[in-house]
């Protein structure tokens, strides 16, 4: 039996949902996160930057703009090291200007995915997958990058359905 890996990064506060801005106790991308592991079982390894970033929406987009622009590596809480023993990992985050958060990457550049499966999931709120499958296919060296999933972050909670299909075939 294949085993799993799923590593996400998702943020608590406000964030822009259709149209609006509105507070957010629970990320989206943590909501699609814990769908993958109820339907295909598994590790979650939650990404926590030791810098929080601003619950305010805005200042929050810029902050993160500035970290794509200085291509910055900000620091983690805690760093996976090792991830030999899985087949299939899954990479969850938020869609910033068009691809990861810098902290995602942060994270991938660690580790050796030689022979792993990788699947980018990514939620948004237009933008769809982004440049997240060509990031990992750059910041996952020896991998083989299956096809992701884009779930509009607005209807992350109602994804479940969709979203485990999505999975179940990919494993
Ligand atoms: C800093 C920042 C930048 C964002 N940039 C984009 C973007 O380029 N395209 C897009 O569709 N959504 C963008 N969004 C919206 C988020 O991708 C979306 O709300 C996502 O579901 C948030 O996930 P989370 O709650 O797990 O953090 C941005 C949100 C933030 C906070």
């Amino acid at each position: 039996m294949s085993r799993n890996l799923i590593i996400y990064y998702s943020r608590k506060g406000q964030n822009y949902v259709n149209g609006s801005i509105r507070e957010l106790s629970k990320g989206n991308t943590e909501i699609v996160a814990e769908f993958i592991q109820k339907a295909v079982g598994g590790d979650l390894f939650e990404i926590e930057t030791v810098k929080e970033y601003s619950r305010d929406y805005m200042t929050c987009t810029e902050e993160a703009q500035e970290e794509l622009r200085a291509k910055a590596s900000p620091e983690l809480k805690r760093y996976l090291d090792d991830i030999s023993e899985y087949d299939n990992i899954f990479v969850c985050g938020p869609c910033w200007w068009g691809t990861f958060p810098m902290a995602v990457l942060t994270q991938l550049e660690r580790l050796d995915f030689t022979g792993k499966k990788v699947f980018a999931v990514m939620t948004h709120e237009g933008s769809g997958l982004g440049g997240s499958e060509h990031s990992l296919k750059q910041s996952c060296k020896g991998a083989t990058v299956g096809r992701g999933l884009a779930v509009h972050g607005a209807d992350a909670a109602h994804s479940e359905a969709a979203v485990a299909a999505w999975a179940k075939k990919s494993v």
